[in-house]
C-alpha cells in the first residue's frame, strides 16, 4: 500500500538530536513516503548530518535563526532548486533564555521576551512566508507548528514560553485564515510533555511529566510516535479540509478540569 506522503515534498524547520520533536515526526513522515529537506541550527549541525545523510533524496540547510529574513532567503533559494516546491512545513522551533524560565513572568526582561517571541513565535511567520511561493508551486500546502497546553491556561512553570505558545496559536489562526484561499492549511499539534532538550530547560518539566498521566483521562504520557502520526495526519490529505485547528495529542489532558 502506498504511504500517505507518498510524492509529497515537504520541510522539517528545527531539527536539533534523536530526541527533538522534528526527528520524532521525521521519522513517520519517511514511513509515509514524503521526501524531506531539513533545517536546523549551526549548534545541532552534527546531529543533523548524523541522523539525516543516509536519507534518500533529502537536502539539509544550515539557518541558525529563523526569524531572519537575510537568512531564510538563500535557504528557500536552495530547497527550491533541490526539491522544486514543498507540500507541507513542520515548524519543531522554541526557544528561551534560561533566565526566563526561572523568574516570575511579571519580570521578563524586554530582551528575554524579544528572543522568545522571535524564536518561538515569529519564526512561524517568517518561514510560512518564505514557503509560501514554495506552496504555490504545488497548488498548496500545509503547515504544522507545534504548541503547549501552557499557550491556553497557565501552566506556571511554562512561564513566558506559555505567552509566546499563545501568541504562536494566534498566529496559526491567522495565517490560517489568509492562505487558506490559495488552498495553504495551518494548524498546531498541542503536544503532552515529551523528554527533549527544550523541555529540560523549564523548570519542573519532570515533575508535569510524572503528573500528566493522573489527569489524562487515557492515563498515560504521550510518546514521540504519537506526535509522528498527528502530523501525518495534518501534512496529508487526510486532513485536506482542516485548517486553523489545535489538535490537542495529550492523551486528553486538556479537556479536564479539577
Ligand atoms: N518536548 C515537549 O514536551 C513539547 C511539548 C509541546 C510542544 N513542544 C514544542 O516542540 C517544538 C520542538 O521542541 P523540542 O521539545 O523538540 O526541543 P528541541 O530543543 O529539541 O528543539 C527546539 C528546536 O528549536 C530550534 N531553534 C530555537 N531557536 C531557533 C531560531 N531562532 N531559529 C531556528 N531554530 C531555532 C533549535 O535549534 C532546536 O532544533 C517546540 O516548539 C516545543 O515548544 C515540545
Amino acid at each position: 500500500m502506498p504511504g500517505l506522503l507518498e510524492g509529497k515534498l515537504g520541510l522539517v524547520a528545527g531539527l536539533s538530536n534523536k530526541y527533538g520533536v522534528a526527528w520524532g515526526v521525521t521519522q513517520a513522515l519517511i514511513r509515509e513516503g514524503a521526501r524531506l529537506a531539513f533545517t536546523y541550527q549551526g549548534r545541532y549541525a552534527e546531529h543533523a548530518h548524523d541522523l539525516t545523510s543516509d536519507i534518500a533524496g533529502s537536502i539539509r540547510v544550515q539557518v541558525d535563526d529563523a526569524s531572519d529574513d537575510a537568512l531564510l532567503r538563500p535557504a528557500f533559494d536552495e530547497i527550491r532548486r533541490n526539491l522544486g516546491g514543498l507540500d507541507f512545513l513542520v515548524h519543531s522551533i522554541g526557544f528561551s533564555p534560561p533566565a526566563a524560565l526561572t523568574g516570575r513572568v511579571t519580570d521578563t526582561t524586554r530582551d528575554d521576551f524579544r528572543t522568545t517571541f522571535d524564536a518561538s513565535a515569529y519564526t512561524l511567520l517568517a518561514l510560512t512566508r518564505a514557503a509560501e511561493p514554495l506552496f504555490n508551486e504545488r497548488g498548496g500546502g500545509s503547515v504544522v507548528a507545534m504548541t503547549y497546553y501552557g499557550g491556553e491556561k497557565v501552566v506556571l512553570g511554562y512561564k513566558i514560553m506559555g505567552v509566546a505558545k499563545a501568541a504562536l496559536d494566534g498566529i496559526g489562526r491567522y495565517l490560517a485564515a489568509e492562505l487558506g484561499p490559495d488552498n495553504i492549511r495551518v494548524n498546531l499539534l498541542s503536544l503532552g510533555p515529551l523528554r527533549t532538550m527544550a523541555a529540560r530547560g523549564i523548570p519542573g518539566f519532570l515533575g508535569m511529566m510524572h503528573e500528566a498521566p493522573n489527569r489524562a483521562p487515557l492515563r498515560r504520557n504521550i510518546g514521540m510516535e504519537d506526535a509522528g502520526n498527528a502530523a501525518v495526519f495534518l501534512c496529508s490529505d487526510l486532513s485536506r479540509n482542516v485548517t486553523g485547528e489545535i489538535l490537542h495529542v495529550d492523551a486528553g489532558y486538556n479537556i479536564t478540569g479539577m
